[in-house]
């Protein structure tokens, strides 16, 4: 008869333990009370890099890597990508539901008007370097924002948490668009609530003298970047938004701590190591060395490869249709020839077929945004943007999970054993 449970024997002491199974997990908790004597501390896992441990239950993000499928709250990310706006997407993650009319109205209200920030953040922002890379100065300055709502610390009332989502929904592109204007000496261009959210993006980046004129197939395809990048259930950053949220700072702070780990190259900021890549391979005739160096451990293929995905990433798949749209518009980029060039070698190859190495969203939205005129190192920001509603809903979901306490791992120490301290004089 099949029970629901993993007999273990532990053959240091040959006594049976019977461990039960929960969604085809064990808890590792369970494998304490393993131990050699009254004595032991007992059994722990060892997982560097989580690469088989489930932190937390979550029902906002799906993910199949071997089948190459991704849901938002079960609705599939093709679907969700065609016919859904950014907005309704963050709330569809935040609130577990497609809202109503009435309920989205209400959302996209709120947030447009609660997009300045305090002038002061102004002068914050002058104090950086004129070539500060926009990934830190928006790490520092959402950071800071928690200082100018010090409300922002109630996490546990469910009003006060919808209110701070609000803020960070609504000033996240408002302090992006600063950071890209300051990189090019430029005036702040401030916010128009007459603008829908992407547009009022667009317009605070590239509006010179107040005058932008908007191209909608370029706004739409960034808004579909941006619903491609809205969540992707425990990556690095998200992660660190969780373990950093769980101490119960404020969530402008956690959400830097989510900055800050996206701002990494094998993070968010491999789109912009995949246009570095694409520029330092320069033509075509270049990518056979290029890939023979990287089979010898030289360099990675940036923009290939996931954790997860073990087939063709499907936000990938999405994106690369939309770079097509985008160059019908602005011309075609010689990089995408390179681009689909060491794509089609890449699968064709051995090393990456053996270890599953696929494109990621990475690999095509570089080349995107540098079309529609952001500098490769504004690439990270607008993929903040886009995870920023997926960082909230984990964040709350977090706050609101029964289970969770302060994230705190535990370690196998590997250190000295005690001894006696040495005074200076008598050190050799
Ligand atoms: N180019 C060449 N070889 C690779 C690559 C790559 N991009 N990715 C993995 N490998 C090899 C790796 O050398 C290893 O080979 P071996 O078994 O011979 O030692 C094997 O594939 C497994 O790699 P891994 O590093 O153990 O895999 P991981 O799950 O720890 O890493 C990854 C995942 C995304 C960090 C990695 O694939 C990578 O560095 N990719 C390039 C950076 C990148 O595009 N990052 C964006 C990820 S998607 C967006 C996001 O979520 O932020």
């Amino acid at each position: 008869m099949a029970s629901d449970t993993l007999t273990i024997t532990d053959n240091r002491t040959g006594t049976l333990y019977e461990v039960p199974i929960t969604d085809d997990t064990i808890r590792a908790i369970d494998l304490r009370k393993i131990k050699v004597n009254a004595d032991d501390f007992g059994m722990m896992t060892y997982d560097p890099a989580f690469m088989n441990t489930a932190a937390c239950r979550s029902a906002i993000t799906f993910i199949d890597g071997d089948r190459g499928i991704l849901r938002y709250r079960g609705y599939p990310i093709e679907q969700v990508a065609e016919q859904a706006s950014f907005l309704e997407v963050a709330y569809l993650l935040n609130y577990g539901e497609l809202p109503t009319k009435a309920e989205i109205d209400a959302w996209e209200h709120d947030i447009r008007y609660h997009t300045y920030v305090h002038t002061n953040v102004i002068k914050f922002l002058e104090g950086f370097r004129y070539d500060a890379h926009p990934m830190g100065m928006l790490l520092g300055t959402i950071g800071g924002l928690s200082t100018f709502y010090p409300d922002a610390k109630d996490v546990h009332d469910p009003a006060n948490r919808k209110i701070q989502k609000i803020r960070l929904m609504a000033k996240l592109p408002t302090i992006a668009a600063f950071c890209f204007r300051h990189s090019r000496g430029l005036p702040y261009e401030f916010p128009r609530n007459d603008l829908d959210y992407i547009g009022n993006f667009v317009n605070m980046t590239f509006s010179i003298g107040g005058k932008h004129e908007p191209n909608p197939v370029l706004q739409r395809a960034l808004e579909i970047l941006l619903i491609l990048h809205a969540d992707h259930e425990q990556n690095c950053s998200t992660s660190a938004v969780r373990a950093v949220g769980s101490s119960g700072v404020d969530p402008f702070s956690a959400v830097s701590a989510g900055i800050a780990a996206l701002y990494g190259p094998l993070h968010g900021g491999a789109n912009e190591a995949v246009l570095q890549m694409l520029d330092e391979i320069g033509t075509k005739d270049r990518i056979p060395a290029f890939i023979e160096a990287v089979k010898n451990g030289g360099d990675r293929l940036m923009g290939f490869g996931h954790r997860v995905y073990k087939s063709y990433d499907p936000r990938a798949k999405l994106i690369k249709q939309v770079a097509y749209d985008v160059f019908q518009q602005t011309g075609l980029n010689p990089k995408l020839e390179i681009a689909l060039e060491l794509e089609r070698i890449a699968l064709e190859d051995d090393y990456f077929i053996s270890r599953k190495l696929y494109p990621n969203v990475d690999f095509y939205s570089g080349l995107i945004y540098q079309a529609m005129g952001y500098p490769t190192d504004f690439f990270t920001v607008l993929f903040a943007l886009g995870r920023l509603p997926g960082w909230l809903a984990q964040w709350e979901e977090m706050i609101t999970d029964k289970e969770q306490k302060i994230a705190r791992p535990r370690q196998i120490y590997t250190g000295e054993d005690a001894r006696d301290f040495v005074p200076l004089v008598m050190r050799k």
